[in-house]
């Protein structure tokens, strides 16, 4: 059984200028012991879904529809204590900013006492070990535990903020763009520690990014979102080598690292559509070089296409001309649309 598994979660925001279907097709699954990337571009859901999975929304948020399993028992239908009582001790949410984890105003080793102490009811005298093991475990030196947020540098705050989410020892880590901020270097540094930690203690990740080649460089499996639905997802190698959905096959064009140098990106033309009104079928049709008229009228549901693979594209049938021509730029030049 996976650690988490989302069915048809829907997720809208209440504005004052109409609604906003932010999630629309929120169903995917973490293997346990595995990295999952959740993967897609700004705006298209992904933190409105990892923040759906923690219980910690906005308060315009609403659960419209869908089940969010965590190892065994449906979290949408669970009693806010009950929800209150999995945060932290069961799942750790590391937030998009390492400042919005943090508290400017406190030292770091009182924010994590707080949590081992209130949270985690850790008797006074275990704590400064616990907080000198979690250092290290996260690659810093214990003697900085004392430190406030602003005296580390942006890699080493995310350490820190990783290792306040593992304080309680959770079975599932949530990460919301971990490494967005950081360079080239610093975030290869973090990926490999969340890699690291994962082995050593092997939690599950689920690993939020924009960045397909961060996803490349760590993932086990892949979750790639489009427009608030899930369109693509399986096993990293074979959804990124053989992918599916012609989405997927636009951003591994987008990103270095992978198919081209950073010089020869091609970016996906256009831009995703606005979610207070998504166009009717599927999604993508408005931006995909390979739309037929079935695409404007049917939303495409996701589909096993073999190996843990699913896939939501009504031309999985010519796969294989659609992966051959992906890799053409012309193909996703504004003007072949
Ligand atoms: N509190 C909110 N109220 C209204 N709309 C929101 C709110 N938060 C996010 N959105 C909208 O929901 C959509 C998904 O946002 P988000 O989950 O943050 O995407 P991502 O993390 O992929 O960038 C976007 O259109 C965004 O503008
Ligand atoms: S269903 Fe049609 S528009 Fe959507 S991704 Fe597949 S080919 Fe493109
Ligand atoms: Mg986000």
């Amino acid at each position: 059984m996976s650690i988490l598994a989302l069915n048809g979660l829907r997720i809208d925001y209440a504005t004052a200028i109409g609604t906003v279907s932010a999630v629309d097709r929120g169903t995917f699954v973490v293997p346990r012991s595995e990295i999952v990337g959740l993967v897609g571009e700004s705006g298209c859901g992904k933190t409105t879904l990892a923040r759906a999975i923690t219980g910690v929304m906005a308060r315009n948020a609403h659960v419209i529809d869908g089940e969010i399993i965590f190892d065994g028992r449906d979290l949408v239908a669970a009693t806010p204590a009950e929800r209150r009582d999995v945060l932290w001790r069961q799942i750790a949410f590391v937030p998009q900013s390492a400042m919005n984890a943090l508290d400017p105003v406190y030292r770091v080793s009182t924010q994590i006492r707080e949590v081992l102490i209130d949270r985690g009811r850790y008797r006074r005298a275990n704590v400064p070990a616990r907080i000198d093991a979690l250092f290290r475990m996260v690659g810093l030196d214990p003697g900085r535990q004392h430190d406030y947020p602003h005296q580390f540098s942006g890699g080493m705050r995310q350490r820190v903020s990783i290792a306040l989410a593992l304080a309680l020892n959770p079975k599932l880590l949530i990460a919301d763009e971990p490494v967005t901020a950081l360079d080239v270097i610093v975030q290869r540094q973090v990926l490999d520690t969340l890699r690291d930690l994962q082995k050593r203690l092997a939690i599950s990740i689920l690993l939020v990014t924009h960045d397909i080649s961060v996803v490349a460089y760590v993932c086990n499996r892949v979750v790639v979102m489009y427009a608030g639905q899930v369109v693509e997802q399986g096993p990293v190698a074979e959804v990124l080598e053989q992918p599916f959905h012609p989405y997927t096959m636009g951003l591994t064009n987008a990103f270095p690292d992978l198919a081209r140098a950073r010089d020869q990106l091609v970016p996906i033309p256009g831009s995703p559509p606005d979610l207070r009104n998504p166009p009717p079928g599927c999604r993508f049709a408005p931006r995909c070089p390979f739309a037929i008229d079935r695409c404007r009228a049917e939303d495409p549901q996701l589909i096993d296409v073999g190996n843990g693979h699913q896939a939501s594209c009504w031309r999985s049938d010519a796969v294989v001309e659609m992966r051959s021509k992906a890799k053409e730029a012309a193909t996703w030049s504004p003007s072949s649309l």
